[in-house]
């Protein structure tokens, strides 16, 4: 139980991601991939700044590769364990496990090259070629500009090492063939996009940020309901429409959402009516402009009329 409710809301998502795929395109002999880049990134003040702000709070990172205490309503991470290895996630068949993505030589990511860790980020390929398992989503970070990645390299090379390894995941049968028919490897160069443009920076952070990963690719949720210790959760609706969605949140509304998570009690614990499996603790750290960009940005996504019942009972959920 106890594992269960450490990875609480990770499992499942994933999993609907691999069978979602289907088996077309199959390939037995391996995943698409490319060779790593071969450069080598130079670690500035500035590209590690930034890093830390994109692992810690964009690509909360640390929601899966920590230690967490989730019973908290602000789910800290406990402190200095930034890249440890976070377990294996008992929600799945097989084994699917939380790197240690720390600067350790064996057990983390010490030996590998500046490339071989941007491959993994965005391509979802393991040093060693094995496809990642898409629990991590790569899928979303694929985005990230070629900068974005570099400071996210950059960052993670600082992480105080841990020497505990972490399992090396193995799905079976025939999911160990789906999700090496998952990977495409990036072809040239992911440009950084307009930081003025707010909507188009917005629909960057929101991809990134893997919003879509959770509340479904048209943002109306309802699509991802876990049932947790505490009661069952479903993902908001959080497309423009007024009367089902968050038509009627201003923007000032939707930043305090997330800024309320960091003055939280972190003895605060989840409740069945406010059990969630969103990071908003770690989203909370994007500043108010970046927040603000992804509100702007999904103000323009169309509306969808889809009634939510977030908490909804048990009973509900045996109807549905
Ligand atoms: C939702 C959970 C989740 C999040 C968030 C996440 N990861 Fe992962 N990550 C995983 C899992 C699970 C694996 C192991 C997959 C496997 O072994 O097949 C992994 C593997 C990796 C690997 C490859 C390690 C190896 O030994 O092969 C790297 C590098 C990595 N993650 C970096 C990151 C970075 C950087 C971020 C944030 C930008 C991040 N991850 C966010 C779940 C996550
Ligand atoms: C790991 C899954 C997950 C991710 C990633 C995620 N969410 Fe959520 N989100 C949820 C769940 C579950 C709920 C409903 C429970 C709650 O309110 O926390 C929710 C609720 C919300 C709400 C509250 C809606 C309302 O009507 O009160 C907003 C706003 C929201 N999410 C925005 C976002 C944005 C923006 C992102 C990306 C930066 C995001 N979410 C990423 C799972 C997720």
């Amino acid at each position: 139980m106890k594992k269960f409710f450490k990875y609480l809301g990770l499992g499942l998502g994933g999993l609907l991601v691999l069978l979602g795929v289907g088996l077309t395109g199959v390939q037995v002999l391996g995943p698409r991939s490319r060779p790593a880049s071969p450069e080598k990134v130079e670690a500035t003040a500035e590209r590690i700044e930034r890093g830390r702000y994109l692992a810690h709070h964009v690509g909360a990172c640390f929601s899966c590769h920590a230690q967490k205490d989730l019973t908290s309503m602000s789910r800290p991470v406990v402190p200095g364990t930034e890249g440890f290895a976070g377990g294996c996630d008992p929600g799945f068949p097989g084994k699917v496990c939380f790197s240690n993505i720390t600067s350790h030589p064996a057990a983390g990511l010490g030996e590998w090259t500046d490339g071989e860790v941007m491959r993994a980020i965005r391509e979802g390929i393991s040093r060693d070629g094995r496809p990642l398992v898409p629990l991590m989503p790569y899928d979303a970070y694929r985005s990230f500009s070629d900068e974005d990645t570099r400071a996210l390299v950059a960052y993670l090379r600082t992480l105080p090492a841990s020497a505990e390894p972490s399992p090396v995941s193995a799905l079976p049968f025939p999911l160990s063939v789906v999700v090496k028919a998952m990977p495409s490897p990036l072809e040239g160069e992911v440009a950084h996009p307009s930081t003025t443009d707010t909507v188009a920076y917005g629909r960057y952070l929101t991809t990134v940020s893997g919003c879509g990963g959770c509340h479904g690719s048209d943002f109306a949720g309802g699509n991802l309901t876990l049932d947790t210790p505490m009661g069952p959760v479903s993902t908001a609706n959080i497309t423009p429409d007024v009367e089902t969605g968050i038509g009627q949140m201003t923007r000032e509304n939707f930043i305090f959402r997330f800024k309320a998570y960091q003055q939280l009690d972190p003895s605060l614990k989840m409740t069945p009516q406010t059990v969630t499996f969103m990071p908003w603790g770690l989203f909370a750290g994007m500043t108010e402009a970046d927040l603000g960009a992804i509100y702007d940005y999904l103000r323009t996504v169309p509306a969808v009329r889809k009634q939510v019942i977030v908490h909804p009972s048990p009973r509900e959920v045996a109807a549905n």
